[in-house]
């Protein structure tokens, strides 16, 4: 038995801060220490380290001369072209939100016109400015912000997490204080721990409720006056489902306290559902109490990877998301988000992204990516095996008692499929995008999904296949800092150059 299935054993019988006490003491004894990361590198060796597929020349230098274009073009496009099948076919959770080519190649066209803009540089670059005012004008209006009043401004970030940072920092800076608190439902993106991580927030994670949304008492009883900001989520990246926005935005502007709705998944899909007529409760900035809010273009926008929203009730939140600095010998410096040069063409593909799609491309859109949910997700419920988590629209959520969840995810991972693992409790879920709406693509993973069941039934309740035994172990396993460690390890392992 390994060090690590013993501790597992040992640890697993204790409370879970006594467990990482325990650890955090073994660690320190050299002897268990070497043992570890003996263990360590054994579990990485088993782990699965994509490569690209095919022979890639590899570089861990410059070549003294260059390299003629077509030479480096033809290797961009080998890997390019030995990618495309990953995620062209919709077998992927998420990750493709739009992905037809036209598509694709109107964002390129763009993209190659701005590349070289730098919005740091206004007077040779004011096209930067004007695309991202009007990029967070359009989402505002969107989100409804001039339904109560037009004073919702904000900025443009690199994605979803810098959007969640952003707002992190201007609600700490607002309140003056050095370790203010954020009451966030156990749902909510990790991206809030990272902000949690770099701005000395005390984080107060608060259990969800039984169908999977923040349970508003408790999280109510967990504000206290350090609390500067509640968060909720329309819909959480877990489970998919919205919390109760109207609730939590009220408790919070009663206890005068700020209110993020973190709609980085939600925003560009659910504004559409309603008026499609599906039941989507109150999110947005109708709503007195939100007074900051997430939503990505780079996802349900259908714009390039990079760019995501943030937008603040009033100019006096925003004002503490930016960074000036009025001293400095290299000049009058400004920023208004974390980076400092920023990408001038993925403002202007964004701003492409929104014309070209329109309100009519967004319900159509929305409307074909409902409709896959509500067959796949009555898909999964006819699987006797399974159970859907909550009730989700169109990012489904599944676990199981009968079989293994890990275990499915992996032979599904064997017919092509990759979807993301999910912990507490143990499930799997996919995040449908108009990859999934082509014709073919729902029936095709009800039917590799029923087999995939009935293959893991067959191997029993332990997880055997691919990564499965691991994601297990990892997921369960009660000293959560030595996953932490194994996790850095892996993305070590990421940055080795490897022989192709
Ligand atoms: C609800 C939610 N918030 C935030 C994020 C973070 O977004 P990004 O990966 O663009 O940083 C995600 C990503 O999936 C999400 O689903």
């Amino acid at each position: 038995m390994s060090l690590t299935d013993k501790s597992e054993q040992i640890l697993s019988k204790l409370p879970p801060r006594l467990a990482e006490a325990l650890y955090a003491g073994a660690q320190r004894i050299p002897k268990v220490r070497r043992m570890l990361e003996s263990e360590y590198e054994e579990m990485l060796a088993a782990a699965p380290l994509e490569q690209p597929p095919g022979e890639h020349p590899t570089f861990a230098r410059m070549p003294e001369q260059g390299l003629p274009h077509d030479e480096v073009l033809g290797a961009v496009e080998a890997l390019a072209d030995g990618e495309k099948d990953n995620w062209q076919a919709g077998r992927a959770s998420g990750a493709v939100y739009h992905g037809d080519s036209e598509h694709i190649s109107f964002l390129n066209e763009v993209y190659a016109l701005h590349s070289q803009s730098n919005p740091l540089h206004i007077d040779l670059w004011p096209s930067g400015m004007k695309f991202e005012a009007e990029i967070v004008a359009m989402t505002a209006a969107m989100l409804n912000a001039n339904a109560i009043d037009d004073n919702i401004v904000g900025t443009v970030t690199s994605g979803g997490t810098e959007s969640i940072i952003m707002a992190m920092k201007a609600y700490r800076d607002r309140s003056g204080m050095r370790h203010p608190e954020m009451v966030i439902p156990d749902s909510a993106h990790v991206a809030f721990d990272k902000a949690a991580h770099y701005f000395g927030y005390r984080q107060v994670r608060v259990p969800v409720g039984p169908d999977y949304r923040a349970d508003v008492d408790a999280m109510a009883r967990a504000v206290n006056r350090h609390t500067v900001v509640v968060v909720g989520s329309a819909p959480g990246f877990p489970h998919g489902v919205i919390d109760p926005i109207p609730e939590l935005s009220d408790m919070a502007r009663e206890r005068g306290v700020g209110f993020h709705t973190d709609a980085c998944l939600g925003g560009f899909v659910l504004p559409w559902a309603e008026r499609l007529g599906y039941d989507v409760p109150s999110f947005d900035f109708r709503l007195p109490g939100v007074t900051s809010m997430s939503a990505d273009t780079h996802k349900y926008g259908y714009a390039a990877k990079g760019t995501s929203i943030v937008l603040y009730r009033g100019r006096e939140l925003r004002h503490n998301q930016y960074f000036v600095a009025p001293n400095w010998p290299g000049g009058l410096y400004y920023s208004p988000t974390m980076a400092g040069s920023r990408p001038g063409a993925l403002l202007a593909t964004a701003w492409a992204a929104l014309l070209a799609t329109g309100e009519e491309g967004y319900l159509d859109a929305t409307k074909r990516i409902m409709e896959t949910g509500a067959a796949i997700r009555g898909g999964i419920e006819e699987i006797s095996e399974l159970r859907v988590l909550g009730d989700p629209l169109w990012v489904i959520a599944f676990a199981s008692d009968d079989v293994n969840i890990y275990e499915v995810m992996a032979k599904m991972a064997q017919r092509g499929w990759s979807l993301n693992g999910l912990h507490r409790p143990p499930a799997i879920h996919i995040a449908l995008t108009l990859r999934h709406a082509e014709p073919g693509v729902a029936a095709a993973f009800l039917s590799d999904l029923r087999e995939a069941v009935a293959a893991a039934k067959a191997t029993g309740t332990e997880p055997q296949t691919g990564s499965a035994p691991m994601y297990g172990m990892a997921a369960t396993f009660p000293a959560r800092r030595a996953v932490g460690e194994l996790l850095k390890r892996y993305i070590d392992k990421l940055y080795e150059v490897r022989r192709g």
